[in-house]
């Protein structure tokens, strides 16, 4: 699928760390170097021709995103470093401010640090208490025991849309709608899924999303914080200084500007926004559910193949991404990840930043295979017969 736009592989590499990052299409590399060859300069400050292509190029990126995620509004839509950074400002921004010591935190023992940190954080600054989800046999987070885990006293439930080490996809229409009836704050981190399946925040009652673009096909450096209009408004902006700011005064008065606008202190990465918005664009072209279906499909066929080899263990072979978590029996994950590289085989080895879940899967590192739109099946084939050949080799080395 459209493999020629995604220069990088020319180079015979075969990519299956998309949970990482993905690789970024022409289009996108493309409109960035535009920006920085034919009309660099700040955005929101200049009054010449420049400064006033950058500002439409980089404020017609909001729009783009609000249709993607489904939002209401642009002033709902946040610039920001990244998931991480707008899970922080989720946390120390909105949550700090409301949540009382016995208020419950409900995440899952899969999140990633990003998930878990904030939270772990503010628990100890005597705000709310950490309590997990149970997974369930396949170490995934179903609506059950989402139901089972809240009680009078849960006020945020915070998870991703999708697991990064199982895959998992997350009902979260059916999360959202608990969470609405029972007066919870619903936190969605759709880093996994938002170029791989719809995300909706409207209709999954989201109250705060997060994500990062260069795991969307999208620049590294620039993410989003979606928050509902009325949840922004009242949360407080963890950078101050140029651009966000109305007046201040010697008096130490000082204005701050209206959402978004208000957590956008300094100069943002301005080429990224832009590229992120040519991701957008590149992506529905494509399709996110035929993306989906692409993924889904070649998860099923490696799973197959890799089912036939005898010493691999799999840990996810239920969950409906394109995430598929394995070890070869005995061997150390980062040996696997070393052995793939002399096929110019990426994938990720080792706790991949969900450092809880060994807690439930009883073993520290796994290696991981994540797909995007250009996998193919012969790329897969080259994995399977390399993980055939690697019995040989590792009987000498385990
Ligand atoms: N969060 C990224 C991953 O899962 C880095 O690999």
């Amino acid at each position: 699928m459209n493999r020629d736009d995604f220069m990088i592989l020319k180079n015979n590499l075969i990519y299956f760390d998309n949970g990482a990052t993905t690789l970024k299409p022409k289009c996108v590399i493309d409109k960035m170097v535009d920006y920085y060859t034919n009309y660099t300069s700040n955005i929101h400050r200049g009054d010449y021709s420049n400064a006033i292509i950058t500002n439409k190029e980089y404020d017609q990126v909001r729009t783009l995103v609000k249709n993607f995620i489904h939002a209401e509004k642009e002033e709902e839509i946040v610039y920001t470093s990244g998931a991480t950074e707008s899970l922080n400002m989720i946390a120390f921004g909105f949550f700090k401010e409301i949540l009382g010591k016995d208020d419950e935190i409900l995440i899952s023992k899969a999140e990633h640090a990003s998930n878990v940190l904030p939270w772990l954080v503010l628990e100890k600054e005597g705000h709310g208490k950490v309590k997990y989800i149970d997974l369930d046999e396949n170490h995934e987070l179903v609506v059950e025991n989402v139901k089972k885990a809240i009680t009078s006293k849960t006020k945020v439930i915070s998870i991703a849309h999708i697991s990064n080490v199982i895959g998992d996809i997350r009902d979260i229409e059916a999360i959202g709608k608990i969470c609405a009836e029972s007066n919870i704050y619903f936190v969605v981190d759709a880093s996994q899924s938002v170029s791989h399946i719809e995300v909706n925040v409207l209709k999954s009652n989201v109250s705060f999303l997060a994500f990062s673009a260069h795991k969307m096909l999208g620049p590294t450096g620039v993410g989003i914080l979606y928050g509902k209009e009325e949840l922004l408004n009242q949360m407080k902006p963890l950078k101050y200084g140029g651009g966000m700011n109305q007046s201040f005064e010697i008096d130490g008065n000082y204005i701050l500007k209206e959402i978004p606008i208000k957590f956008e202190a300094g100069t943002p990465p301005i080429a990224e926004v832009i590229g992120l918005g040519e991701a957008i664009r590149y992506i529905e072209k494509i399709g996110v559910s035929k993306i989906h279906e692409h993924e889904y499909e070649l998860k099923k066929y490696l799973i197959s193949k890799l089912e036939k080899i005898p010493n691999i263990i799999l840990y996810n072979k239920n969950s409906k991404s394109g995430i598929i978590s394995f070890n070869i029996k005995d061997v150390f994950p980062q040996d696997t990840s070393i052995y793939l590289n002399t096929y110019n085989i990426a994938i990720r080895a080792g706790n991949h930043c969900a450092k809880i879940l060994k807690d439930e899967l009883n073993i520290k590192n796994t290696c991981r295979i994540s797909l995007h739109l250009y996998n193919t099946k012969e790329e897969i084939d080259v994995l399977i017969d390399a993980l055939e050949k690697s019995e040989d080799i590792f009987k000498v080395v385990i």
